[in-house]
């Protein structure tokens, strides 16, 4: 048995489909109405659909209707209350032959939620019921066109053990519900409003409801609900006020309102994603709900906000107007983000977090657009559409909406959204659709604008600015290039918006910020009046996500980390400051260190300085990001080059940073903009107390571990000590893993902390952490604490030996065998072996050739890992 199975797994399977956009063919058949019935078990659930399925009035032929079915067989079909029997199973889609132009399609399943290890579907999660249907797991609950520009009026019956499953929800409202026989119920629930099959949602469990109330601006009541396990109750306050707030937010400043009386969320434990926006009912992984001083750091109490607000948002872009096909993703994703991005902004401080969020791109989107799985942000083409939920689709389309925004200002911003919201409300709409809205919204031409949805790669800018003290005019020359992945740059023409401003050396002012738009690949653009040579701020507040190539001098550089008023170009200039130097250190080039020296000790020399924005400013770039910078990576060099500059500041700096961190004391917990920025500035100063290798530098982490009452501080106070060899590492770590080993989100820190160690012996740590009792496979939450800690750890991860490279390919491939999409995630990371010293690449396509060769490979890993070593 075993051995024939092994032969047919290793016949060499054919590729998967390649799906194309062009390709897009408007439905044969709609479905106005869908009614479901669901007997509901843990081990099975009986799934009766009827569908109300209409054949389109252009569709040319006489075209079966093609149900999308994975997993499924039926256990009964009915046309038109009869039994049919006239139907096949095509590669697991159900196809049936229909002759009129209305029937009514009636068809049995059954499930078994407790072997759904992909997470997609309907599935079972610490003895609760949920669905996850983004973005094709409706067709593994029933058979359907699962397609998002099918939208139909669903009406949901759901029965189960009122013990096991005391709490029933659905999309919509609940409108009746009753007691059945043995020890049964029942409640029926409809959602007025036509969606497409990705925004159903089901959820039945023992939880409880932190509940609240929303009246809307037009007077409309709204029952607010998190649904949580017992016991987390008290952890639920955080994520609805943001509930709220986003609701307040998205009236004021958008304009709309929400469309039901009812909003629930439930917190999962088991989640591939952060959270899905489900009408009426999102669903969330846990980490992204679940919140109180003692467990969660300030930046999970943002991620609360942020993706709270992601996902309410989605309400009206996604829900409303949703997408017409899955290349139009970005549609509802980048503009969503944009949106989040915004709220998060205003809620909080607006330069902090454009801070975080180009921090973020150039961590995560960067490296993908110059790797082997680069994509526009709308694809011409996928094999997996799971492999599309990325940081180009994601957060390089919200760059593109906020150029937009910055062409437009915001009352001509507003205007297209409104016309799109207006125009499109109902429609299933294209990226294209978006782009007219705010053309004509807008009353702008995008039409060279457009290359931003088909072309991959970061662009290149190179500025320069030249000065004539005779006629007193400055002179900036810029120049736009790009690379298709791996290519050598060439020249563009993409539509460039820059903010850019001149400062005047003596009196350190500007006479304005200015927008200037590069649309050619040279210009040269002139500035009247300058009678000295200016310092050049540009791109300020990331005006667009390109890569800056400045001739700034270091001294220029450090003028500007001390005085430009963009908030963000002043903590560019201290990061390209500090980048320029540690690539010339780790080259070998001579390059002068006393101009950051004296850059770091002018800032914190600075009394109106927002302490927050200084821990910014102290950072240093990761080595990540100052390997994106390097045509051949090497992760030791780079890690040598930076720790080294790390232990000369905070050498030079001891007394200061020691002075700032007893300033920081904390006092009672609060999450006002005062206390988190003293959270901030104390770790960031620890770190440096650290690194300046004093002797009681352990002794001062581990009390800040001991004293702490909030984990911002045991979490810096641990991820200093993390590095060290000493007791009080030991100590601390153990302490940690008694004290919340029952809590699953808190222990997941646990894991990266020790995963992201720089110590020598971390690669030890990660595999013996890998067979730890409380590692499982089956967690997402706990598979990426410890493995994508471990990736984002470079220099370890990197080691030489190329250990790091086996352990990792040996989790994607037994991960794939239950849950693809979270395994294929971990592929980038071996995907950018082109661009490593030859001992490591070589090791790293090694690790990727083993996976390729795996039997059984889903179509996630597969396309990822082919696509790496094409
Ligand atoms: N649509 C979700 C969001 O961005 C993400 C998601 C995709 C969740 C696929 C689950 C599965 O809000
Ligand atoms: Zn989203």
């Amino acid at each position: 048995m075993l051995d024939i199975q092994k032969t047919d797994a290793a016949t060499p399977a054919t590729d998967p489909a390649i799906i194309r956009r062009e390709d897009y063919r408007p439905p044969a058949w709609f479905i106005p109405t869908i009614a479901l019935d669901f007997q509901l078990g843990l081990n099975q659930t009986v799934v009766h659909s009827m569908l109300d399925v209409r054949r389109s009035k252009s569709a040319k032929y006489q075209e079966p209707l093609l149900l999308d079915g994975d997993g499924l067989m039926p256990t009964s079909v009915k046309v038109d209350g009869a039994p049919w029997t006239d139907w096949q199973l095509i590669d697991g889609n159900l196809q049936i032959p229909l002759t009129g132009s209305a029937h009514e399609v009636e068809i049995t399943v059954e499930l078994d939620p407790s072997t759904n290890t992909q997470l997609m579907g309907l599935y079972a999660s610490q003895g609760m019921l949920c669905t996850q249907c983004e973005a094709e797991g409706f067709r593994r609950i029933t058979f359907f066109p699962d397609r998002p520009d099918i939208l139909s009026r669903y009406s949901v019956r759901m029965e189960g053990d009122k013990k096991l499953f005391p709490v029933l929800l659905c999309n919509g409202d609940k409108v009746s519900e009753g007691d059945g026989d043995n020890g049964r119920h029942w409640a029926q629930w409809n959602d007025p409003w036509p969606k497409p099959s990705y925004l159903f949602a089901l959820v039945a469990g023992d939880l409880v409801a932190n509940t609240d109330s929303f009246t809307t601006r037009s007077g409309k009541p709204v029952e607010l609900n998190i649904w949580v396990r017992d016991g987390d109750l008290p952890r639920t306050g955080h994520a609805m006020q943001a509930l709220k707030d986003s609701m307040r937010w998205d009236e004021e400043v958008y304009g709309r309102e929400y469309d039901l009386g009812l909003f629930n969320i439930v917190a999962v434990s088991d989640f591939n994603m952060g959270a899905m926006e489900n009408k009426g009912l999102n669903v969330f992984n846990s980490r992204y709900i679940l919140a109180d001083p003692e467990v969660a750091t300030d930046a999970d109490f943002d991620g609360i906000e942020g993706v709270v607000a992601h996902e309410y948002f989605h309400n009206w872009s996604g829900n409303r107007v949703t997408c017409r096909d899955w290349f139009q993703l970005s549609l509802k994703e980048g503009f969503t983000v944009y949106r989040d991005q915004s709220f998060s902004a205003d809620m909080g401080s607006a330069a902090l977090k454009r801070i975080e969020d180009v921090r973020i791109l150039r961590a995560a989107q960067f490296p993908e657009d110059a790797g082997p799985l680069a994509h526009p942000i709308r694809p011409d083409s996928y094999q997996e559409i799971s492999n599309f939920y990325t940081a180009t689709v994601y957060n390089k389309g919200a760059e593109v909406i906020r150029m937009m925004a910055t062409l437009l200002g915001a009352e001509r911003f507003r205007k297209g959204t409104d016309l799109y919201f207006d125009r499109h409300d109902g429609e299933a709409a294209t990226c294209e659709d978006f782009v007219v809205a705010m053309e004509e919204g807008g009353d702008i031409d995008l039409s060279q604008f457009r290359g931003w949805y088909r072309t991959p790669g970061t662009p290149r800018v190179s500025a320069k600015l030249s000065h004539d003290p005779q006629t007193g005019t400055a002179t900036l020359a810029l120049k736009q290039s790009l690379a298709a992945s791996g290519a050598k740059p060439e020249p563009s023409d993409m539509v460039i918006p820059l903010k850019i401003a001149l400062l005047d050396p003596q009196t350190e002012a500007h006479e304005g910020e200015q927008l200037i738009t590069l649309n050619r690949p040279e210009e040269s653009f002139t500035f009247e009046g300058q009678k000295e040579h200016p310092i050049l701020s540009i791109n300020r507040g990331f005006s667009a996500p390109i890569i800056l190539e400045s001739s700034r001098t270091a001294e220029e550089l450090a003028f500007l980390s001390s005085h430009d008023d963009d908030p963000f170009a002043r903590f560019e200039a201290m990061q390209q400051l500090m980048t320029s130097y540690l690539l010339a250190q780790i080259t070998g080039t001579p390059a002068d260190r006393d101009v950051i020296l004296q850059a770091v000790g002018a800032v914190l020399a600075d009394e109106n300085i927002d302490r927050a924005f200084l821990a910014e400013l102290l950072l240093l770039p990761s080595e990540a990001f100052l390997g994106d910078q390097m045509v051949e990576v090497d992760p030791q060099a780079i890690h040598d080059a930076r720790e080294k500059l790390r232990g000369k500041i905070g050498v030079q700096f001891e007394r200061k940073f020691r002075r700032l961190y007893k300033q920081c004391v904390p006092g009672e917990f609060s999450l006002d903009a005062e206390a988190r920025a003293d959270r901030k500035l104390r770790n960031v100063t620890l770190g440096y107390i650290a690194a300046s290798q004093v002797e009681d530098a352990a002794e001062l982490a581990f009390d800040q571990y001991r004293e702490a009452n909030n984990m911002t501080a045991m979490q810096g106070a641990l991820g200093v000590l993390s590095h060290m060899d000493a007791d009080e590492r030991t100590w601390a770590f153990e302490d940690f893993f008694k004290r919340f080993k029952d809590n699953a989100l808190v222990l997941d820190k646990w894991f990266t902390l020790q995963a992201m160690s720089q110590r020598g012996d971390t690669v030890k740590r990660v595999e013996s952490l890998a067979k730890h009792p409380d590692f499982t496979l089956s967690n997402p939450n706990r598979v990426r604490a410890l493995y994508a800690g471990f990736t984002n750890n470079p220099v370890r991860f990197h080691d030489a030996s190329g250990k790091g490279y086996q352990m990792l390919a040996d989790m994607v491939i037994a991960l794939d065998g239950q849950n693809p999409q979270t395994a294929a995630r971990f592929i980038p990371s071996l995907g950018r072996w082109r661009r490593y010293e030859r001992g490591r690449s070589e090791l790293m396509r090694l690790a990727l050739e083993k996976i390729a060769a795996a039997p059984g490979l889903s179509k996630d890993v597969s396309e990822q890992v082919s696509k790496s070593l094409a």
